[in-house]
């Protein structure tokens, strides 16, 4: 019988190895990540891993703080001996970046894909920006599961949202609204998106047509600045729809995207928990749970 698998948190991500152990049959690990006055890191392993499989985990969002103590944890559960190491990251960043948008730019999908290969043994993701790249092995070279949020966002909707209209704000989003759309019956359209820079979006107009009664849920992957669903919350009152309910699977908010989101009309701001916010409604963890066990010794 395979030894229990040792699940260690990313710094900051502490909450969700008891996440993870609640559902898996898994042991919470103990470990220390502490910054010398200069800045340098002292890791530390304290539960044993040696023969183990160990999980790591803890989304990859503001990745420049994190990715030295993913590394550093990663490289000393090997060297301690343990058999696989995996990486359970709920949002993982830098999959916005997968072509040259303008010349000499690096294409930081591929070079951080290409890092965390050589870094863990597996990962296991939500939802993550498959767009152009039809999938993770474009840029992972090792074995990769996606959890969904759909059907955990279509059961949020279905409680809390009567005769919902669905909408994605950009053609990316289709993805996503299309299958919370399936997975709570409710009829669903896709709005265009133009961005000109990190805050400056446009959005077209819906056709709201033969929806005027119902309540706008708008859906997107991930809520960074909040300019995309600020300009698809416009739209909608300039269509003379009710306040919209505005859903992201992953709620990175920089700045005061939550603040300017709410300021721009939005009647409720609800988000998966892939990341730790406020504004946390929709447990996504059964689900990563899942996969996380496909992934493990059997
Ligand atoms: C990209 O197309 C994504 O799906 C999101 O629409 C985008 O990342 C949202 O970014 P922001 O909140 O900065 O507009």
């Amino acid at each position: 019988m395979p030894a229990t698998p040792v699940v260690l948190a990313v710094p900051g991500h502490e909450a969700s190895v008891e996440r993870l152990c609640a559902r898996l049959a898994a042991e919470p690990g103990a470990a220390l990540v502490r910054s010398f006055p200069d800045g340098e890191l002292l890791v530390r392993i304290d539960t044993p891993v040696e023969g183990r499989d160990v999980v790591l985990v803890g989304s990859l969002d503001r990745p420049a703080d994190k990715l030295l103590a993913l590394l550093f944890l990663a490289e000393t559960a090997r060297d301690l001996g343990a058999a696989r190491i995996g990486l359970v990251a709920p949002y993982l960043s830098f999959m916005r970046q997968d072509v040259r948008f303008n010349a000499g730019e690096g294409i930081t999908s591929r070079y951080f894909g290409a890092l965390v290969s050589r870094t863990v043994d597996w990962l296991v993701t939500v939802d993550p920006h498959l767009h152009r790249l039809r999938s993770l092995d474009a840029v992972y070279r090792i074995p990769t599961r996606i959890a969904r949020s759909a059907p955990a966002i279509a059961a949020w909707i279905r409680d809390h949202v009567e005769r919902p209209l669905l909408v994605g704000p950009d053609a990316e989003s289709e993805q996503w609204v299309s299958a919370v759309a399936d997975a709570c019956g409710a009829p669903f359209q896709v709005l265009e998106k133009t961005r000109r820079g990190d805050r400056d979006v446009s959005v077209t107009a819906p056709d709201v047509r033969g929806h005027e009664a119902r309540t706008p849920v708008l859906i997107d992957d991930i809520i960074s600045t909040g300019r995309t669903m600020i300009e698809a919350v416009r739209q909608l009152a300039a269509a003379r729809m009710a306040a919209p309910i505005v859903i992201g699977v992953h709620g990175v908010f920089a700045d005061d995207a939550l603040a300017d989101l709410r300021a721009a009309g939005a009647a409720q701001i609800v988000t998966c928990n892939t990341l730790i916010h406020a504004t946390n409604a929709i447990c996504v963890w059964d689900a990563i749970a899942a996969s996380t066990r496909g992934m493990l010794a059997p």
